[in-house]
């Protein structure tokens, strides 16, 4: 059952047959759900080893960036991922995506073990698991048009990268095209211009449309708002929860803003010196924080702004 789309979050059992406990066949529908994570990290370390010498000796030592985190992932739901800077969170954004490889442990995506995966089968799981970053100024390449931008993933995935504007000119990609620019608030004009016409907002929701492209299940977003003045920063915070709704989407989002992380997400993680120190429901994280850290990250943090 697990790597099947339409049943990985939820079996159902069905119960009405005779139970020896009560001897009675159960004439209601009734059904036991059992959820199982979207994604399972267990024990993931990476171990960086720091540069030579300045006589060109060994390596001075190495950092644990990520060390022995084991977390879950459900589906529909959004994991925010707080801490300092360095603490590990992008490192751990990139390993679940395997732009990085481990030092050891595992990451299971949707019943498959992306660790042990093929180039073949990584290419099939990576059209699922998407990633936004925080610039989205470095993320779009300037002279290609937002057509050819948001477009691109398809056309990969259809054509095996050839003849990409004659691909964005076939029908079935030009209307995902327009759904997906409709999808993030863009105007249908958009798809002729360059990057460089956009303003900040405007070209993280292109960002944003060219992740969905290939209906992805999940997405790391690595502090997406971080770059953007507030306001934009709150209106795109609102979209990727629009979207989440809409699609139903599985985030893990990464941020230092303890307020945009407590606004969007269902659990948070704490992330401190390359461990998850504290995991927990966003009520049970902002009430009843546990760990000094944790603590320390609230009491640093304004009231919500979004
Ligand atoms: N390729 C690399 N080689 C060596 N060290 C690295 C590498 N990538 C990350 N690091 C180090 O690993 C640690 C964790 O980095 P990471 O980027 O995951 O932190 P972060 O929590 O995302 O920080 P920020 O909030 O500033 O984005 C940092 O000390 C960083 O310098
Ligand atoms: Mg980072």
């Amino acid at each position: 059952m697990r790597g099947d789309s339409a049943t990985h979050l939820i079996a159902f059992y069905p119960v009405n047959q005779f139970t020896p406990a009560n001897g009675f066949v159960v004439e209601e529908p009734a059904v036991s759900i059992l959820i199982v994570p979207l994604l399972e990290i267990r024990n993931l370390t990476k171990v960086f080893a720091l540069g030579e010498s300045a006589f060109g000796g060994r390596a001075r030592g190495e950092l644990r960036a990520v060390d022995d985190v084991s977390l879950d992932i459900h589906a529909g739901e959004t994991l925010g991922l707080v801490g300092e800077s360095g603490s590990g969170k992008s490192t751990i954004g990139r390993l679940i995506l395997r732009l990085i490889e481990p030092t050891s442990g595992s990451v299971n995506f949707d019943g498959h073990e992306l660790l042990k995966a093929n180039r073949g089968e990584l290419r099939q799981l990576r059209r699922h698991m998407q990633v936004i970053f925080q610039d989205p100024f470095s993320s779009l390449d300037p002279r290609m048009r937002v057509e050819e931008l948001i477009a691109e993933p398809l056309v990969i995935h259809t054509n095996g990268g050839s003849r990409l504007l004659a691909g964005v000119a076939r029908s079935g990609i030009r209307s995902r095209l327009e759904e997906l620019l409709k999808a993030v608030g863009l105007d249908q004009s958009a798809v002729r211009r360059y990057p460089h016409d956009f303003s900040g907002g405007q070209r993280q929701r292109i960002v944003i449309a060219r992740a969905l492209a290939l209906r992805p299940k999940f997405i790391v977003c690595d502090e997406p708002v971080s770059a953007l003045d507030v306001s934009v920063g709150a209106q795109i915070v609102n979209l990727l929860a629009q979207l989440q709704r809409e699609f139903g989407l599985t985030y893990l989002f990464i941020s230092h803003s303890m307020p945009i992380v407590r606004h969007l997400s269902t659990r948070i993680a704490v992330m401190y010196r390359g461990k998850i120190v504290e995991i927990n429901s966003t009520d049970q994280i902002t009430e009843n924080p546990q760990h000094p850290y944790t603590k320390a990250l609230l009491e640093a943090t304004p009231e919500i702004v979004v």
